[in-house]
C-alpha cells in the first residue's frame, strides 16, 4: 500500500524545522486580545499541529502527591473516601504554552492501591511510554514510589488528566491540563478550566461493584447523587455546600471558558442564562465558531466557549450557569440532575440570580456538523473505498477483525478486555514475545504512514443500547459519520465526510448504531481506545492497538519504566486488594 499523499507530511515531518503547507502566521503577529489567532512567528492558529509545533525547550515541572483523603463537597453529611492530587478536589491545574516540555512526578502516597496518570487527549507523539495505563504502557506505580512523566505538548487548548489505575478517577484523581496557544476566536479574559462531573456519596469501588453487578443482570448501574462544577455544588436539600461562583464580569468584555466532562457515567448539557456560548474547540481542535445556548458534553470531551458580557445584562448582576444531567443519553441517572452555578457581574447585587433558562434541547446528538476543524485536513478514501465491499455481511456480530486491512470492525460486545498490571503490553514489545493473550483484545496495526478506519457498531442486541462515549489514546480521531442501526456497506459509506470531517479524541457511539473513525498511523505505541463510561471500561469496553510495534521511534521505556515495574511485581505479590475488574478502571487476572 503506497503512502498517501496527504498524509506524507504527517507521516514524516516531527520538527519544528518543517514547513508548513498553508497559511502561516506573520512573524509580527503577535497574541492578543484582538489577534487570538496568532501566536508566535510562524505559529498560529492555522498551524497544522499534527505535522508542526514550536518548541519552546522550556520544561514546566510539577510535583503531585495522590494521597487517601475524605471528600463532602456539598456538605450534606455523605462523607466517603477519596483519593486526590495534593488533597485537591478539584484536582491541580497544570499549566504550560503550546511547544513546551512538561514534567510531573508523581508520588503514590496511597497505602494498598496502585496508581498513574494518564493525561487524556494528549499525543504523545513517540512518548507512549508516559501516557500512564496500567497494563498497557506501564505496571501501576506502587505505594511510596514516585515516577516522573515527561511530555511535550505538541498541541494546545484544554485537556484533563485521570488515574488510570480502574475507577480510581471517580474518586477525584483527576486535575486539568491547559496549553496556551493561538485560538480561533478573539476574547479579552480567560475564565480558565471548568471541570464538571457526576460525583457518588460512595466510593468508586463501591459503586463499581454494584454497577459490575448490574451490567451481568442487564440491569442500569446506580444513578449518581449529584454534580459538582469546580468541585462544589449545594447539597440536594439546599441546606449546605456551595454554588460555583465567577465574579466580576465587565460589559462589553468577552470571557473564555474551558468546560470539561470528566464525569463517571453522567453525559452533562451546559447552558449560562442570557449568555450564548461561541464554541471554539472540540477537546483539543480549534474549529470554525458558532454559536448555541446549550452544549452537550460527553464524559471526556471538552468545549472551550467564550461569551459576551453585555450592558444590559451587567444591569440585572446575576445569572445561573446550569449543569444538567443529559437524560435522553440514557445513562445510569443522577438524584440531582440539575446543577447550578453562579456568573455575576462587577457591583451585582448579593443574593441568587433570578434570571430564566433558555430551552434546553431533548437530544443525546452530538453537534458533528457544527464541529468544523480550523485547520482543514482531508481523510484519504481509496482504501477505505476498495475494501469496505468486503466487509463481513452482518457487522454487528460481535468480534474484532483487521484482516491485514485498513477497516477494523469492533463490534462493542466482544470478549472484555483484561489487562495484566504485572506485564504491560510495552513489555511484550521490549522482550519481542508475540503470544498477547486473547483478553489484551490486542489488534496489530504493524504500518505507519497510512490511514486506518474503525466502525464501531453497537449490536442490535446489545444489553447496554446507550451512546457510548468512545476515546482513543495518541491520536485525534477524524469523525467520518454516525448513523442508527447496523453499518450498511453499500449505503452508509455514501453518507460519510473525508473532507475535514470533525477531528477530536472522544465521540458518542449513537446508543443502537454505528462511529465510523479515521486516524494515520503516525505514532508508534500502543494505544487504547475504550468507552469512557468507566463502569463500562471496568467491565472491558475497550480495545487496544499496537502500532508501528517494529518502528525504531517505538516508545519502550527507559531503566526508570523498567524499576518501575519491579517495585510494581514486588507490591502485586502481596497487595491486599487484588484487582477485581479490567485493571483500566477493577478481577486478578489469570493471565501471566
Ligand atoms: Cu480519559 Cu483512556 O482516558
Amino acid at each position: 500500500m503506497g503512502r498517501p499523499s496527504t498524509l506524507a507530511k504527517r507521516a514524516t515531518t516531527t520538527s519544528a524545522t518543517s514547513t508548513s503547507t498553508s497559511k502561516v502566521a506573520d512573524a509580527a503577529c503577535t497574541n492578543g486580545p484582538y489577534t487570538r489567532t496568532c501566536w508566535s512567528s510562524g505559529f498560529s492558529a492555522a498551524t497544522d499541529f499534527d505535522a508542526k509545533w514550536p518548541v519552546t525547550g522550556k520544561t514546566v515541572s510539577y510535583s503531585f502527591e495522590l494521597v487517601n483523603s475524605t471528600c463532602d463537597p456539598d456538605g450534606s453529611g455523605s462523607s466517603r473516601p477519596c483519593q486526590l492530587f495534593n488533597g485537591q478536589l478539584p484536582g491541580p491545574t497544570v499549566r504550560a504554552n503550546w511547544g513546551d516540555t512538561i514534567s510531573v512526578t508523581l508520588t503514590n502516597k496511597l497505602t494498598t492501591n496502585g496508581t498513574g496518570i494518564h493525561w487524556h487527549g494528549i499525543r504523545q507523539l513517540n512518548t507512549g511510554d508516559q501516557d500512564g495505563v496500567p497494563g498497557i504502557t506501564e505496571c501501576p506505580l506502587a505505594p511510596g514510589q514516585s515516577k516522573t512523566y515527561t511530555w511535550l505538548a505538541t498541541q494546545f487548548g484544554t485537556t484533563w488528566f485521570h488515574s488510570h489505575f480502574s475507577a480510581q478517577y471517580g474518586d477525584g484523581a483527576t486535575g486539568q491540563i491547559i496549553i496556551d496557544g493561538p485560538a480561533s476566536s478573539n476574547y479579552d479574559i480567560d475564565l480558565g478550566a471548568m471541570p464538571l462531573t457526576d460525583w457518588y456519596y460512595q466510593d468508586s469501588w463501591v459503586v463499581g461493584l454494584q454497577a459490575h453487578a448490574s451490567l451481568q443482570a442487564f440491569a442500569a448501574p446506580p444513578p449518581a447523587d449529584t454534580i459538582l462544577i469546580n468541585g462544589t455544588n449545594m447539597s440536594p436539600n439546599n441546606q449546605t455546600g456551595a454554588y460555583s461562583k465567577t465574579t466580576g464580569l465587565v460589559a462589553g468584555k468577552k470571557y473564555r471558558l474551558r468546560l470539561i466532562n470528566i464525569s463517571v457515567d453522567n453525559p452533562l448539557r451546559v447552558s449560562l442564562d442570557g449568555h450564548p456560548f461561541t464554541v471554539i474547540t472540540s477537546d483539543l481542535v480549534p474549529i470554525k465558531p458558532w454559536t448555541t445556548n446549550w452544549i452537550l458534553i460527553a464524559i471526556g470531551q471538552r468545549y472551550d466557549v467564550i461569551f459576551t458580557a453585555t450592558a444590559a445584562n451587567a444591569k440585572v448582576g446575576n445569572f445561573w450557569l446550569r449543569v444538567h444531567y443529559a437524560a435522553q443519553c440514557l445513562s445510569s441517572g443522577n438524584n440531582n440532575p440539575n446543577a447550578l452555578g453562579i456568573f455575576s457581574y462587577a457591583n451585582a447585587p448579593s443574593g441568587n440570580p433570578a434570571s430564566t433558562a433558555y430551552t434546553e434541547p431533548a437530544d443525546c446528538i452530538e453537534p458533528l456538523s457544527n464541529l468544523v476543524p480550523w485547520v482543514s485536513n482531508t481523510v484519504n478514501s481509496t482504501a477505505f473505498l476498495n475494501q469496505v465491499g468486503n466487509l463481513e455481511v452482518d457487522i454487528s456480530v460481535p468480534g474484532l477483525d483487521g484482516n491485514g486491512q485498513n477497516i477494523v470492525i469492533w463490534g462493542v460486545n466482544l470478549s472484555a478486555i483484561d489487562v495484566n498490571w504485572d506485564k504491560p503490553t510495552t513489555q511484550y514489545v521490549k522482550d519481542g514475545n508475540t503470544s498477547y493473550p486473547t483478553n489484551l483484545n490486542l489488534i496489530e496495526l504493524p504500518t505507519e504512514g497510512i490511514w486506518s478506519y474503525w466502525i464501531i457498531q453497537e449490536p442490535s442486541n446489545s444489553p447496554v443500547p446507550i451512546p457510548h462515549p468512545i476515546h482513543l489514546h495518541g491520536h485525534d480521531f477524524y469523525v467520518l459519520g454516525t448513523g442508527s442501526g447496523i453499518f450498511d456497506k453499500n449505503t452508509s459509506p455514501s453518507t460519510l465526510k473525508y473532507t475535514n470531517p470533525p477531528r477530536r479524541d472522544t465521540a458518542f457511539l449513537p446508543g443502537g448504531g454505528w462511529l465510523a473513525l479515521a486516524f494515520p498511523t503516525d505514532n508508534p505505541g500502543a494505544w487504547l481506545m475504550h468507552c469512557h463510561i468507566a463502569w463500562h471500561v471496568s467491565d472491558g469496553l475497550a480495545v487496544q492497538f499496537l502500532e508501528g510495534k517494529s518502528s525504531s521511534k517505538f516508545p519502550l521505556g527507559d531503566s526508570s519504566w523498567d524499576a518501575n515495574c519491579k517495585s510494581w511485581n514486588t507490591f502485586d505479590a502481596t497487595m491486599p486488594f487484588p484487582k477485581t475488574d479490567s485493571g483500566l478502571k477493577l478481577v486478578k487476572d489469570s493471565v501471566n
